[in-house]
This record gives C-alpha cells, structure tokens and sequence, in this order.
C-alpha cells in the first residue's frame, strides 16, 4: 500500500476523530490540516479560493464539522489523486455530487491506520494521538500532551494572523498603521539560526532566553518579571535582524516588526495611537516576538526639537515597552540599534539583556563563507584565506562578496565557481568600499584608506587587529600587515 493512502486515511481519520470530540481545538490539528478548514469568518466573499471551507456564523475559526472533499483533502495532504490513493480500501466511500470523501466504516479505517502508522509520526497529530492513546485497544508509547507540546500552535499560522490583523485594522483609517508594522508567520521566515554564525556570548544568550520561555510559569510564580527584553548592538550587517528572524522561527514565534522610522509619516497624529495598537496586536499574537529596529531613534527624538505629536508617539513607545512582559504577556521584545551612543538613559535602561553584534573576527568569517557556500560549487575552495583578507568586513559584506563571484561567473556562463573568482571578488568589494568613502570624507585617497576604523569592533578571538583596507592594494604600507599573501594575481 502506498504512503499516499497512509497520508489520505490519516487525514480522514483526524477530520472523522476531530468532528465528534469536542474538546479537541485547533492546536489538536497539524497545521496543514487546521489551514485547509480555517475561515477568516465575515461574508466569505474573500475571494475565489472555492474550497476552502466556511464557517456559517461569521466568526473567524474552525467550525465542526470537518468535511474532506477531493480538494481539500489534496491541499492538506498534498496527495496529487486523494480518492484514487484509498479507493480501494474497503473503509473508504465517496459522495458524487458533493465530492466529499467519508470513512464508511470508522473502525475498520482506525485498525488499518494503527497497523501501519509509527509513533513518531502519531506524534505529530494530537488528534489522532489523543484518540489512540485513550484507547486500550492499542498499544502506542505515544500521549495526547506531547503531540500538542510538538505541535505548532495556531497563533503561529498565517491564516490565524490575518484574521487577526483584519479584526484590528479593518478600517480605511489604519492603512497606515501597515507602515509601521509588518507580521510575518514563522513559516514565512526563511533563515534559521543553523543559517547564523554566532558568537559564544550571543549563542549563551540565546539559551538564556529560549529556557526562559520555556519555564515562564516557573518564573512568574517566583515573581520574576524583568526578563526578555533585549537590546541588539552592532553596526550594520552583523545579523541582528537576521538572528531575530531565525529565533521567531526555530521557535515557531510569529515575528511582529515595528519599524520606528514610519513614525514620522505624515499621519503623525494617530502615531501614539498606532503604536498602543502594535503593542495591542502583539499581546494578542503572543507568545511571539516584538521586534523594534532602529531603536536609537527613540532617543534621538526625545533629545530633539521634534513636533510635539512625534514626541508623544515616542514617549507612548517607551510606556508601552514598560507595560508589556515576557512573563505576562508572552511577548519577547528585542530592540537593535547601529547607534548605541546615542542611546539614553531612558533607553538602556529598558532592556535587560544587551547582546554585542561585533563584526566578525577570522574564524567567524570562514564559519560564515562555509554557511554561506553550503550549496555552491567552488573548485579549490579556501575559506580561511579568504577569511584572511576580508577582515572587517561583516556577514552582510561576505555575501554581498559571494553574490558578485556568482554573477561574476555567470557573465562566462559558470555554474560552479573558483576560489580565484571568490579572491577577485573580494577585490571589488574593496574597491566598492573605498569609493564608498570617498564620497563622504574629503581628502586625498591615502588618508581616506588609512583613516578607517574598519576592524575595531572585533570581539577578539583569532583577531587581527590590523586595518584590512590596506590589503591588496599594492600601492599602500604593508608595515603591520602579518599575513602571507601568497594568493597574488
Ligand atoms: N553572523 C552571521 N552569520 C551568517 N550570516 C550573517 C551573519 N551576519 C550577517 N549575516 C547575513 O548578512 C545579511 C544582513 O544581516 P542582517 O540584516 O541581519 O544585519 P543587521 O545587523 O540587521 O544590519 P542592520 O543594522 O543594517 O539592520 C543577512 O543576509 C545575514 O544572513
Ligand atoms: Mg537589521
């Protein structure tokens, strides 16, 4: 028997099994079940996706009871022909008119199931696990708890989040509101924190705060309640939105962006309400993740001469950080900031944790071409020399570098590279980089290479603490440069 029918009865099973126990709720569905059966609510008139079910009453949810046409039992399971796969089962039958494929005999469809399912993939669907844990009748090592434990809740899906949004936003009034806010579902995030090469301290954190989540309760009947605020620091392109992103999604959060440089759109008047609004919309997404970027404006406006409006929406900002808890309201809240100077008081003093995005030292450099190159072909491939000479620059410039030897090759028709167009690359960047310079300093081309602070920031380990720039460009002093560069051309 096909894997096709297993996946075409397991879903006819859980529509069968969710439909008459009733205290069993969406986070009993695996999620690509609850998305084929879950209506936005209102008049339906969504547009023309024809099998998605519908609820009658209006309201947003998963209504009872579940019916599996051929359609949409397509889209759960991703079965091409779901009624050809299990036609010939002897359990099985299918209404002509109406499409909807039924389970004529229940028990006959269980005990063929329980022969051929594992336990681990019962552990995937609480529905299912719940009704054969509580049946003596079989005997799986698997329970209800832990497959709703495994499974990701609700509050994760897009579906859930847009109907959520529309409840909140619905009116013309709030169109700008999406300006300021942007909701992505975890499974909307494509990087992982296996896509990140972090520091010791930043992983150590990292750990912090995932066992913090995980023993909220435990930290609220103790009555600790300040943690889960952290503050990102580092200039640009270290990974500090990237890492954000990947931790909504290992932890199947939903990532809610506030970007503050919307504040000063022109409807500064409903700003502060905007913003009391995001950090409504948040709690009722939690658990998930507030991210605020750019967090240093928050400062900058206080100290300015600003409109009166723009301070209001930064102080309700700041009162809003105040009012809303991991421990409360299951929302992590990380700020991130290029510009921790210019941080206040009033700032600093909001976040509990501080997490350093230095730029990365040499070993982290080839950590992240290896990460980086996974699905490449490069002949020869050396990440360590080229780790050698990119210092100070970031995990942002190392793909910026990557992406130019791509194309570069694809300009001759390659789709498998070398480490020597990886070295010319590298070159141009640089190039790109001083001529960058140049545009915002004035001076003379060697004070403006040699001026630099490129490389400061390196959180030390196998650092080099010499200024990269100088690299390759033959023209300048080589006095403090310790490297053998043994890769001329
Ligand atoms: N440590 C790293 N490991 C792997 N990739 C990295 C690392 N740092 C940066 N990158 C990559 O560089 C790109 C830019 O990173 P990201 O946007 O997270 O930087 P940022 O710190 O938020 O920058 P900014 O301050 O400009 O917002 C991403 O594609 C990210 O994957
Ligand atoms: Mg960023």
């Amino acid at each position: 028997m096909s894997d096709a029918a297993l996946d075409v009865v397991e879903f006819l099973l859980t529509t069968s099994v969710y439909s008459d126990d009733r205290t069993l709720d969406e986070n009993d569905l695996p999620p690509s079940y609850r998305r084929v059966f879950w209506s936005s609510g209102g008049t339906g008139d969504e547009g023309s996706d024809d099998d998605r079910a519908r609820s009658g009453d209006g309201r947003a949810g998963i209504s009872r009871p579940l019916s599996a046409t051929n359609a949409l039992t397509r889209r759960a399971t991703g079965v091409e022909r779901p009624w050809d796969a299990v036609s010939e089962l002897m359990f099985t039958e299918r209404d002509e008119f109406s499409g909807t494929i039924t389970l004529a005999q229940r028990e006959m469809a269980e005990r063929w199931f329980a022969e051929r399912v594992g336990e681990d993939r019962l552990r995937e669907n609480p529905t299912l696990a719940k009704r054969f844990a509580d049946d003596d009748e079989f005997e799986f090592d698997v329970t209800h708890e832990e497959a709703r434990d495994r499974n990701r809740p609700i509050q994760a899906d897009r579906v859930w989040i847009d109907g959520l949004l529309e409840e909140y936003f619905d009116d013309e009034e709030d169109e700008e509101m999406l300006d300021l806010v942007d909701v992505r579902a975890p499974e909307e995030v494509d990087i992982t924190l296996d896509d990140l090469v972090l520091t010791e301290g930043q992983e150590a954190e990292i750990d912090k705060i995932a066992k913090a989540i995980e023993h909220r309760d435990y930290l609220a009947n103790i009555g600790l309640r300040e943690i889960g605020k952290l503050l990102f620091v580092g200039p640009p392109g270290t990974g500090k939105t990237s890492t954000a992103q990947a931790l909504a999604r290992d932890m199947d959060l939903p990532f809610v962006e506030v970007k503050l440089s919307m504040i000063t759109s022109q409807y500064l008047g409903e700003t502060a309400k905007n913003v009391d609004k995001t950090f409504e919309v948040a709690k009722r997404l939690s658990p998930c993740i507030l991210f605020i970027d750019e967090f240093d404006f928050v400062a900058k406006t206080r100290r300015s001469d600003e409109h009166a409006a723009l301070k209001r929406a930064v102080n309700t900002l700041l009162k809003s950080i105040d009012n809303i808890s991991l421990i409360e309201d299951d929302v992590l809240l990380i700020g991130a900031t290029n510009h921790p100077d210019q941080l206040d008081n009033a700032a600093w003093r909001r976040f509990d944790e501080i997490i350093n995005f230095p730029k990365p030292d040499y070993g982290m450099r080839a950590d992240i071409l290896r990460v980086i190159t996974r699905t490449m072909d490069i002949e020869e491939f050396d990440p360590q020399l080229i780790a050698e000479i990119t210092e100070g620059l970031t995990g942002s410039d190392l793909r910026m570098v990557l992406r130019e030897a791509v194309l570069e090759a694809l300009t001759e028709d390659r789709t498998t590279l070398t480490q020597e167009d990886l070295l010319d690359a590298v070159e141009e960047f640089e190039e790109r980089d001083s001529l960058k310079n140049m545009d915002m300093i004035e001076g003379d081309h060697d004070a403006l290479v040699a001026g630099g602070d490129i490389g400061k920031a390196s959180d030390g380990g196998h650092d080099h603490s010499h200024d990269d720039h100088d690299h390759s460009h033959d023209d300048h002093d080589h006095s403090h440069d310790d490297h053998d560069h043994s890769h001329d051309h």
